[in-house]
């Protein structure tokens, strides 16, 4: 058993009640290399925000969880030699945890919050698989996101073809019988780069949000699928031999107006992919003599730290809340 606190880590319970408080959100940015580890670490360190890192199932296939845990150690350590010893709260968070035993497996290994994504399964099944793994989590003093309401678009090989919305009127009962620390609703988000059909009216359901926040007023709330799918970024993508037609994401108003309420974690990873594809894009085309991984991923590197440097500014709202006081 590894104590994630022993790591330098922390659960995400302070980071939520003083985002709530302080009207912005926790970003929680994915990562699978050490490229945007490095670049996820930069960003917040350079802009004092708080961080969220993100490991999902596809992560824990492709770098492997043993490689990615000690990675994340291996930030602890490097975002204080770049703060001068200073360091900014980390949590290190399983991503869509599809069942009890990799929770487990992951709060056993030094994860200090997990993800228990029950949202496909059919309500009371949620609650008790939910359930199960907060009162595992707890005794380890690992915080637990729990998810009502299913994402449209595919989520961890499951593929749903519609939003099913968090329905408000669930929320307090799940909330009370599972110990959950915080809940991921659904509300018009999905993740990836297609989000929106052209011809649709991009907007989230800030008004079920609205609804969801008046049955638990306070409560931590997270939203996945918080992709913007930058047009720019989209745009170098399609001028350097890329053909991503008709992405689309969710407005950045309409996320900022959302990290002002209880939404206190908003899930990024779409958007860093576009960064560092179009930087590595535009190298390939302006120097396809280049063949030194260092010369494309350093570049794609420095793009993915200024989207979130931006992020963490302009949309979450979380720049400069690094140290507060509780
Ligand atoms: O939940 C979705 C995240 O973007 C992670 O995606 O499973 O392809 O790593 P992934
Ligand atoms: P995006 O695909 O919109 O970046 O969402 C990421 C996410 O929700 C990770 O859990
Ligand atoms: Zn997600």
């Amino acid at each position: 058993m590894v104590n994630y606190k022993d790591l330098g880590l922390v659960n995400t319970r302070a980071m939520f009640a003083k985002a709530v408080k302080g009207g912005y959100a926790i970003p929680a940015y994915n990562f699978n290399n050490m490229e945007q580890l490095q670049a996820i670490i930069q960003a917040c360190v350079a802009t004092e925000s708080p961080l969220i890192l993100q490991v999902s199932k596809g992560a824990r296939d492709y770098a492997n969880q043993t490689i990615l845990r000690y990675m994340a150690q291996g930030a602890v350590e490097y975002a204080k030699e770049i703060n001068n010893g200073k360091l900014i709260p980390i949590c290190l968070h399983l991503d869509h945890g599809p069942d009890f035993e990799t929770c487990k497996s992951c709060i056993e290994f030094g994860f200090s919050s997990v993800m228990i994504d029950g949202s496909h399964l059919p309500y009371e099944e949620n609650v008790a698989l939910t359930r199960k793994v907060v009162e595992f989590a707890h005794q380890h003093d690992v915080t637990v996101e729990g998810e009502l309401g299913v994402l449209a678009g595919v989520e961890d090989e499951v593929k749903a073809d519609n939003h099913v919305y968090t329905r408000p009127e669930e929320v307090v009962d799940f909330v009370s019988r599972t110990g959950v620390d915080s809940l991921a609703i659904a509300i018009g988000t999905s993740h990836g780069a297609y989000k929106f059909k052209p011809g649709d009216n991009p907007r989230i359901r800030l008004d079920i949000l609205a609804e969801i926040e008046k049955q638990i007023p306070g409560f931590p709330i997270v939203l996945h699928g918080s992709s913007s799918v930058p047009q720019d970024l989209v745009q170098i993508i399609n001028a350097n031999g890329g053909k991503m037609k008709d992405a689309i994401g969710i407005g950045e108003d309409q996320l900022r107006e959302a990290a002002k309420s209880a939404v206190c974690k908003i899930n990024i990873d779409s958007d860093g992919r576009l960064a560092m594809t179009a930087a590595i894009r535009k190298v390939f085309t302006e120097k396809p003599e280049e063949f030194d991984p260092r010369k494309y991923l350093g570049p794609a590197r420095t793009a993915l730290k200024e989207l979130y440097m931006r992020k963490n500014r302009e949309v979450l709202g979380s720049a400069g809340h690094a140290f507060d006081a509780e």
